[in-house]
């Protein structure tokens, strides 16, 4: 299907969603989010898809909201257009496969909230992350001001908040806010090499793997355990797991088929 802001190729069980306003730097209107938001649900419904991955590509994630549109927002009509973007950012992060930010130069106020619903994050080491919203007499509005001290911690995350500053990759990996960081030219390949090795694992067990993760954090550690037990319970009722232990005992790979 063709969009107008991003760009969906899907090779090997691997689908790239590259957003795709290089002139704007990637700044994300509401028509990218409605297209993002389009093609998550069509790759999530997609079996043939195990693994996303969203990028700007080598050069830029994304500079944020789109300030042009933003700047004519009432106080009235920025509540109905922020809803576009909340529910996008809602659907990747409980997608129900994994979701890779591969985060190439600026990632930036949405931008950076954008990576934040991902489930891993790779930076290049041109990569630039920052909420620079406050200088605009705002808050960070996707996100940012809930998903960022869960990463990170409330100290760094209201540090970079009520500063605007921008950080390299670098202290991005050393705050925890990214998980590696490569060379540029190395992005999407490494990118596509951490999508194939979740690719080859057992997708329910991935699936539930990350709803337990995700809806364990909404929840105390008790409520946690629990709906961790449940679900390790569940899983003992699909072939990937009697696959993946007689693979085991069979000292062959397993042949996961997602059932
Ligand atoms: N929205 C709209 N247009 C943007 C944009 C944005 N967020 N970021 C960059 N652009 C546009 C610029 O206006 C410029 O367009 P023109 O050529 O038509 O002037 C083009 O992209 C290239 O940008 P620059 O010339 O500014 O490039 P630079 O290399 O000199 O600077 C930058 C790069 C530091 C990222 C700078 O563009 C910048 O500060 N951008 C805004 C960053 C920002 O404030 N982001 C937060 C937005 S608010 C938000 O995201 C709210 C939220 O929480 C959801």
């Amino acid at each position: 299907m063709a969009y107008e802001t991003i760009i969906v190729e899907v090779e090997e069980g691997i689908a790239t969603v590259t957003l795709n306003r290089p002139e704007v730097l990637n700044a994300l209107n509401s028509l990218v989010f409605i297209e993002l938001g389009e093609a998550c649900a069509n790759v999530g419904a997609d079996d043939s898809v195990r693994v996303v991955i969203i990028t700007g590509g080598e050069k830029v994630f994304a500079a944020g909201a789109d300030i042009k549109q933003m700047a004519l927002s009432t106080a009235v009509n920025v509540a109905t257009s922020v809803r576009p973007s909340q529910a996008t950012f809602n659907l990747i992060e409980n997608l129900n496969k994994p979701v890779i930010a591969a985060i190439a130069g600026y990632a930036l106020g949405g931008g950076c909230e954008l990576t934040l619903v991902a489930d891993v994050r790779i930076a290049a080491e041109n990569a630039q992350f920052g909420f620079p919203e406050i200088k605009l007499g705002i808050l960070p509005g996707g996100g940012g001001t809930q998903r960022l001290p869960r990463l990170i911690g409330a100290g760094k995350a209201k540090e970079l908040i009520f500063s605007g500053d921008f950080i390299s990759a670098e202290e991005a990996l050393r705050i925890g806010l990214v998980n590696k960081v490569v060379p540029a030219d190395q992005l999407l390949i490494e990118a596509k090499k951490m999508a194939k090795k979740f690719a080859a694992r057992g997708a329910v067990a991935i699936q539930m793997a990350k709803t337990c993760v995700n809806e364990g954090l909404r929840m105390d550690l008790n409520m946690g355990l629990q709906y961790e037990h449940k679900c390790f319970s569940l899983l003992f009722a699909t072939e990937d797991q009697k696959e993946g232990m007689k693979a085991f005992l069979e000292k062959r790979k397993p042949n996961f088929r997602g059932r």
